[in-house]
């Protein structure tokens, strides 16, 4: 059983998770940038993670997965401003079942990560009301990912793996 823990990072936060799935996960591992990885080949299980940009999955991403899922068990993580459970979530994402498409997606983990200033500085002075709401999500998203999320990833990674084993 050998997994890959792959992910998309600008600040830090999806970066945190990934390494608190690597942490927990037992057997052979590696970890990497999604820059520099080349394929999926060799492992049993991969998890991939990346930060919402721009209300969508990085096409950087989508476009690796779905190059790679054939025949792959594959479980996604990602980081976003908004809380967890944000309704929009699902419609920036779009189906992540269809970007694994031809693999076998288990799970997907999501949770708050802090905005970068300059998002915030932009967004803040925004014309457009819905951007200028944004903003104001700022202030919840410090800190985040929190200790207690830096946990659920753990407690994620270790289902994700026993549906595997
Ligand atoms: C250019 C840019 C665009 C973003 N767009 C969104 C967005 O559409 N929705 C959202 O919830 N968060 C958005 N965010 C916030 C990031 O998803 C969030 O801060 C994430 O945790 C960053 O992860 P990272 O530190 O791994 O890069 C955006 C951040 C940046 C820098």
């Amino acid at each position: 059983m050998k997994t890959l823990v792959t992910y998309m990072t600008q600040t830090g936060n999806t970066q945190r998770i990934a390494e608190a799935i690597f942490d927990e996960i037992a057997g052979e591992k590696d970890i990497k940038e999604i820059k520099d990885a080349s394929n999926f080949e060799g492992y049993d299980l991969v998890f991939v993670g990346f930060p919402i940009l721009q209300f969508n999955v990085p096409a950087n991403v989508s476009k690796f997965v779905s190059e790679n899922a054939a025949g792959k068990n594959i479980a996604f993580f990602m980081t976003h401003g908004v809380p967890e459970g944000f309704e929009a979530i699902k419609s920036w994402t779009g189906s992540l079942e269809d970007v694994a498409a031809g693999g076998n997606l288990l799970g997907t983990f999501e949770c708050q990560g802090e905005i970068a200033q300059n998002v915030l500085d932009m967004l803040e002075k925004s014309d457009d009301p819905e951007m200028k709401a944004f903003a104001e999500l700022g202030p919840g998203a410090k800190g985040q990912p929190d200790e207690a999320h830096v946990q659920k990833a753990k407690e994620f990674a270790k289902e994700i793996q026993a549906k595997v084993q």
